[in-house]
């Protein structure tokens, strides 16, 4: 087998949380309350700068349906639905705890062209050909990374993409230069460890977000992986240092 289907597949024996769905579920439910908090900490800030970056790509696009997979506290949605307010945007997610804050702020900012919606990417609950645009932020990693069964996630995200539309991924990355990518290694082996000890309940949350992001995908496997799948053209544009990056993945007009 392709050394990339096998990291594809996770090795048996090998595999983490992502190969079955109730582990990760359950962690996402226990950790809505202080998510945006963490989040901001971690990044000291930055993560709502990569997110505004990758809405930039999806705004040019002028969309009508966009569906944000992975949704969690609603940041990327309501970001999309304020600054499209012709579009209709989704949020999705399996974690109600999750979107019971990404509704509340829906409420409090006022923003109306946006609907939450819970359910698992495995099997998504809508049509084919429904959105323009399918965004995931910071969830592509916690769908595909060492799960045996991650091919059903790209192939609920074609199949619900029109023809012509795109995925827009924005992710971890790994950064190309060593030295860097030994930085951001030991960073984040010690900071979400850091956070962990401090907070009771979150030890398994920020030990699998640690793990995941040291050994998630290199650019190489992401687009061949997207690319084996029907996407083309795929783009891969990395961001601050490739510590994350956005990958732009288009569903061709015509599918064969
Ligand atoms: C790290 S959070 C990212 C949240 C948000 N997109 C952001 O930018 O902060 C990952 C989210 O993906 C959701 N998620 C992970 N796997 C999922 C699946 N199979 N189906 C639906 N949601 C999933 C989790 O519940 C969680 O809310």
């Amino acid at each position: 087998m392709a050394t990339i289907e096998k990291q594809a597949q996770g090795e048996a024996g090998k595999e983490e949380m992502g190969s079955s769905k109730q582990p990760l579920q359950k962690m996402f439910n226990r950790i809505p309350g202080r998510y945006d908090f963490l989040n901001r900490l971690m990044t000291m800030g930055l993560d709502q700068g990569w997110r505004k970056k990758a809405a930039a790509c999806i705004i040019e696009e002028r969309p009508r349906k966009v569906l944000d997979l992975g949704t969690g506290t609603g940041d990327m949605a309501l970001y999309l639905a304020a600054k499209i307010p012709d579009a209709e945007v989704t949020g999705y997610d399996f974690s109600a705890p999750m979107l019971n804050v990404a509704k509340k702020k829906a409420e409090r900012k006022k923003i109306n062209n946006v609907i939450f919606v819970e359910g698992d990417a495995a099997d998504i609950l809508f049509k084919d050909d429904s959105f323009d645009i399918v965004a995931v932020s910071f969830a592509f990693r916690n769908m595909i990374y060492k799960n045996r069964n991650n091919h059903l996630y790209i192939k609920e995200i074609f199949r619900i993409l029109k023809p012509g539309g795109k995925l827009i991924c924005l992710e971890s990355g790994q950064p190309q230069g060593r030295f860097v990518r030994f930085l951001f290694h030991k960073y984040m082996k010690f900071v979400p460890g850091g956070i962990a000890k401090c907070l009771s309940g979150y030890k398994e949350a920020y030990f699998y977000l640690s793990n995941s992001v040291m050994n998630f995908y290199y650019r190489d496997f992401l687009l061949t992986f997207l690319q084996n799948h029907g996407f083309h053209p795929v783009k891969y544009h990395p961001m601050f240092f490739g510590v994350v990056a956005i990958t732009i993945a288009r569903k061709p007009c015509v599918v064969y």
